[in-house]
């Protein structure tokens, strides 16, 4: 069974992409939200960078969900398992699979905000898992929580948010994610959350500048796709990628660093701005954790943290929580 929601149109991503580069390129200093890296190319080199040997965190998760998967589904006897983000790779699967064997899972409800890949890779989920009720949900689930179509679910909900997504935050939006998150669930339902954990700095910056330049590449193309899409005239390489651990905020910095003085055109925008030889705009954050931090956060949104797993390494966290009723 299959069906599609789509609550984000062309225009509606249209538009918050000027407005995000709008209010980006104006700021001081510069930002680009980390949602634009993802078109096709974007995503293809996302996936190259999960198969680096430096980026450990989707292999360390895996690895979690490998030994856990089992122990997940009898713990959250999840009825409908929600995912927001990712979709229908290898970790969707180890959980789908190991809910089915449960033989309490009726439903399957994959929320992204890139609707042709949703649509390819929720079909497939429809076809390899005959019986199951697939409802995908084109939304971007920072905004669009509040119309997952959850309400007529019989047994409990399980949502989750794997790949350490939640790191793309800062604490304040961070909070109030965590928080609707929660009053999309009923008392009883559990939240899945993959989060990467504090490391050697070293390792941590390794993992966001990578030795093949993959992750510069990764980085470089937000500027390709504003290009495209709003016509600007950024000369991708005249920007370096530049990786940094901040110790204080306790998250990965990526930004580009422009290499000469220069001018860009945002023909769309009808806005030109001036970079500096030197100046960094930051693109994305990744935040680490630690378990009492995060559990503090969890427990602040309405959740009682029940479970912790991590890999063999300590790498990488899954958590279990369950929503409490308030
Ligand atoms: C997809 C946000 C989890 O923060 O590790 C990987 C994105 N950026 N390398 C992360 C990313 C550079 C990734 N998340």
């Amino acid at each position: 069974m299959f069906r599609i929601d789509r609550n984000l149109t062309a225009d509606d991503l249209d538009k918050a992409l000027r407005r995000d580069v709008a209010e980006g390129l104006t700021a001081a200093p510069k930002r680009l939200p980390p949602k634009w890296f993802y078109d096709e190319r974007g995503s293809a080199l996302f996936e190259d960078i999960t198969g680096l040997p430096e980026y450990y965190p989707t292999r360390a998760e895996r690895a979690i969900l490998e030994e856990r998967s089992d122990e997940i589904a009898r713990a959250a006897g999840t009825g409908a398992l929600i995912e927001l983000g990712s979709g229908s790779g290898v970790k969707t699967r180890l959980l789908l699979d190991a809910m089915r064997r449960h033989g309490t899972l009726a439903r399957f409800v994959p929320v992204d905000v890139s609707g042709d890949f949703l649509a390819a890779s929720a079909r497939k989920v429809a076809d390899d898992y005959p019986g199951l009720d697939v409802h995908a949900v084109v939304g971007d689930f920072e905004h669009h929580l509040g119309l997952l179509p959850v309400r007529e679910d019989a047994g409990p909900r399980t949502l989750a948010v794997l790949g350490s997504t939640i790191g793309n935050q800062e604490p304040g939006p961070r909070a109030a994610f965590l928080g609707d998150i929660r009053s999309v669930l009923r008392p009883g339902d559990t939240f899945l959350l993959g989060a990467d954990l504090v490391k050697d700095p070293d390792r941590l910056v390794a993992a966001y500048d990578d030795e093949r330049g993959v992750t510069a590449e990764f980085d470089r193309n937000v500027l390709n796709v504003i290009n495209r899409e709003l016509g600007a005239d950024f000369d991708t390489a005249e920007f370096e990628h530049v990786a940094r651990w901040n110790e204080k905020e306790e998250w990965v910095e990526m930004r580009l660093r422009s290499r000469v003085d220069q001018r860009v055109r945002v023909d769309a925008l009808d806005l030109e701005v001036g970079f500096a030889a030197g100046e960094e705009m930051r693109t994305e954050i990744s935040a680490k954790f630690r378990r009492e931090g995060l559990e503090r956060e969890l427990a602040a949104a309405g959740f009682d943290p029940a479970h912790w797993w991590t890999d063999p390494d300590g790498d990488f966290s899954l958590s279990l929580s369950t929503a409490r009723a308030s």
